[in-house]
């Protein structure tokens, strides 16, 4: 039997399958042989179910393996070359771009998100990190708002962003305790765009960016991808944990760390003053810049949320970043960032880079969505909601979690983070949800490195509250099995 390299570029899936396939060619596995069951082949290896079912699809794609139903997967009789398939199927062509290693391990996960084990439908997503908004939630002039100004569709607009809206936004940020001149504000598509571009501008191989453990998912592929050194901190009930960060600071200071104080995603902790105080004063220390993503502090229950890192930052340390996707309009992808000096001024040449300014008709959109009186109250009405929605999942979970399984109760934004014994791999526990339509973040993408399995995230922001009900029932049923389950020792074979 082989073994896979988890620190080699070529993905997990991609290597059982040059193994697999290699030992077919050769004639190593004879045809009919049966291949081992996804399960134990997953258990051999030490990797997730995903990885293995990913595999095994792959190598039939490519002709080698075929799966016979309620059976198992035997390699296939080899076809003389010059003899073409006699088959009504047609034959699958050889995928060159599959071979071509990619450096975004989330993007496995994310596919799992859309794709589904089986072709069994997705039905309850408690994976994604959306609201389920009705139009009613929307001002009712936003559709004249556009048609009014067709120069939207006709013109460039500045890199920066509409005047326009960076001025309304520069007065909402004042009036929340955020001091800001309008020219260090630039809109983004997104906050997920704001954090590449601060990527993209200030880390390259051997750089050192801090991020909180566990951490967003989607900045992580980012980071890595330039080639920085990841090094995580773990966080409490009090957000990031700065003693931590100040070891790490003898080691090697960061340039950049990456923390969400308001509503943490995926834990949902709020970061207390004292720890914002300590982790401004080592930025100053220690001259790295701060990546504040707030994309989750407009989505409280009631709970208040300290002001922005950016607001107690008096020497340039902190790039703010506001999303709009999350209780505002996540159609439109846009986000506002906040820079000052040179690191705002490079910020901006990178965008410019990217794509040359945001669509104008959404800045417009999003405008008009501030300057309405009604937002607030809307904002209150969707927050109410969401934390309706909190209530039912953590009562749910409270009726029908088998023993030995904990979450954490958010004041705000979207998710539970919910912690399972040691010995559950929420990897291979999200392949059997989804052979019944249901998905959920497993823990191990929100960390950096393979090494933590035993957690997962629950969005509630997104089902119905029927759905929701549904689809943590059945998750509790699928829990209480895989706790129940016989440890499985996990093997990374490194
Ligand atoms: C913490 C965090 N940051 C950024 C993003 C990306 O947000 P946007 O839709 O604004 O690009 C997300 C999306 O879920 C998120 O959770």
């Amino acid at each position: 039997m082989f073994e896979v390299r988890r620190k080699s570029d070529v993905p997990l899936t991609e290597q059982i399958v040059r193994e697999i396939s290699e030992r077919i060619q050769t004639g190593m596995l004879a045809s009919q042989t049966q291949l081992p069951s996804v399960r134990a082949l997953a258990d051999r290896l030490g990797v997730s179910l995903v990885t293995v079912v990913q595999a095994y699809r792959l190598l039939e794609q490519r002709g080698f393996v075929e799966r016979i139903q309620g059976k198992g997967t035997y390699v296939r009789t080899r076809t003389p070359p010059h003899e073409p398939i006699q088959s009504a199927v047609p034959q699958q062509r050889f995928d060159w771009q599959l071979l071509l290693a990619d450096y975004l391990p989330r993007a496995a996960v994310f596919r799992q998100h859309t794709e589904s084990v089986d072709e069994t439908p997705l039905k309850l997503s408690m994976a994604a990190l959306c609201p389920s908004l009705s139009a009613s939630s929307l001002p009712v002039n936003l559709y004249t708002s556009i048609v009014e100004t067709p120069a939207m569709l006709t013109e460039y607009g500045p890199v920066e962003g509409l005047p326009s809206l960076r001025a309304r936004l520069a007065l909402e940020f004042r009036e929340a305790g955020l001091s800001v001149d309008v020219e260090e504000i630039f809109i983004t598509n997104g906050a997920q765009q704001a954090i590449d571009i601060v990527a993209r501008t200030f880390l390259g191989p051997g750089d050192v960016v801090v991020v909180e453990a566990p951490t967003y998912a989607g900045a992580l592929d980012v980071f890595r991808a330039c080639g920085a050194n990841v090094v995580s901190i773990p966080l409490d009930n009090q957000g990031l944990r700065t003693d931590l960060l100040l070891k790490q600071c003898d080691i090697k200071a960061p340039k950049l760390i990456y923390s969400m104080p308001a509503f943490q995603n995926p834990t949902g902790v709020v970061m207390s003053q004292q720890r914002r105080r300590a982790l401004l004063d080592i930025a100053t220390s220690y001259q790295c810049l701060i990546l504040e993503d707030d994309s989750f502090s407009d989505c409280s229950f009631g709970v208040p949320v300290p002001p922005p890192l950016r607001a107690g930052d008096d020497g340039g340390h902190v790039v703010y970043v506001r999303g709009f996707s999350k209780v505002f309009l996540p159609g439109c992808r846009l986000a506002a960032v906040v820079a000052s000096g040179s690191v705002r001024n490079r910020l901006v040449a990178a965008k410019s880079v990217s794509d040359l300014g945001s669509p104008l008709i959404t800045q417009r959109l999003v405008e008009h969505c501030l300057v309405d009186s009604q937002r607030h109250r809307r904002i209150e009405t969707i927050a109410n909601a969401l934390r309706i929605k909190r209530d039912l999942a953590l009562q749910t979970l409270a009726h029908h979690a088998p023993a030995g399984v904990t979450w954490n109760c958010p004041e705000g934004g979207y998710s539970i983070w919910v912690t399972l014994p040691d010995h559950v791999n929420t990897d291979v526990l999200l392949v059997e949800a989804m052979r019944k339509g249901i998905s959920f973040l497993p823990g191990s993408a929100c960390y950096n490195g393979d090494l933590v399995y035993h957690h997962l995230r629950i969005s509630f922001s997104y089902l119905e509250d029927d759905e929701l009900v549904r689809a943590i029932r059945e998750l509790c049923a699928l829990m209480r099995e895989a706790v129940m389950g016989q440890s499985r020792p996990f093997m990374p074979v490194i």
